[in-house]
């Protein structure tokens, strides 16, 4: 009898377990931001942020890609500290969305991308980066994959209360990273992009 209820109550905690995994999974698929960091045309940013974005799909976490060539070309004049720009109105929802961003970045001059920072400037406080999650990857045609630039990007997350995961990735000589089909194909990097994602995932 003891035995038979054990097993009900068992049961019953086992399908209660179920069900928060499948809430957690389907707020997960929802709230995973990749923030393509500039806005250069035919970018190796944007291409790292779709293999990114597939990698996510084929373990069941959807995410959406904001490439920073989507803010819109007026928002210097129209978005002065303050004043509502429509169309970054909608890029604003976006992020104010978004829990967990995995931010692509490449290495310029030293550093990661201005636009980046403009981008990060013009989104509202604190509903846009405060207590929320990210991932950070660096990459850059020279030897060091942006060490520097994910460096000063840590320091801008961590200003604003914005989470990192401890495992950042520097990828260096990116130009020579990708197949025909866009895809990372190189042994150590494709291991260590696969165990980013997985601990972003878990993040
Ligand atoms: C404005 C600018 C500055 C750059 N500065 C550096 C640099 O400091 N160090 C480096 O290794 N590569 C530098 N590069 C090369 C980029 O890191 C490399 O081309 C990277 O793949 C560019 O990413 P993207 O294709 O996403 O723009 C620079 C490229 C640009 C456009």
């Amino acid at each position: 009898m003891v035995s038979r209820r054990f097993h009900r109550v068992g049961f019953l905690k086992y399908i209660f377990y179920c069900s928060q995994l499948t809430t957690h999974h389907s707020q997960l698929t929802k709230m995973v931001t990749i923030i393509s960091s500039t806005n250069r045309p035919g970018s190796s940013t944007q291409k790292l942020a779709v293999y990114y974005q597939k990698k996510l799909l084929e373990k069941g976490v959807e995410a959406d890609i904001l490439s920073m060539a989507e803010l819109p070309g007026n928002l210097i004049e129209t978005s002065l500290y303050g004043k509502p720009n429509a169309e970054f109105a909608k890029i604003q929802e976006r992020v104010s969305a978004t829990q967990k961003f995995l931010f692509v970045i490449p290495e310029y001059n030293g550093s990661f991308p201005g636009i980046l920072k403009f981008f990060i400037d013009m989104c509202a406080f604190p509903q846009s980066f405060y207590d929320k999650k990210a991932a950070l990857v660096g990459h850059s045609s020279g030897k060091y994959g942006n060490i520097r630039g994910i460096d000063h990007f840590t320091g801008v997350c961590h200003y604003m209360h914005l989470h990192v995961m401890p495992l950042k990735l520097h990828i260096p000589n990116i130009r020579a990273e990708f197949d025909d089909n866009g895809d990372l194909f190189k042994d150590d990097t494709v291991k260590f992009t696969n165990e980013q994602i997985d601990k972003f995932i878990l993040f």
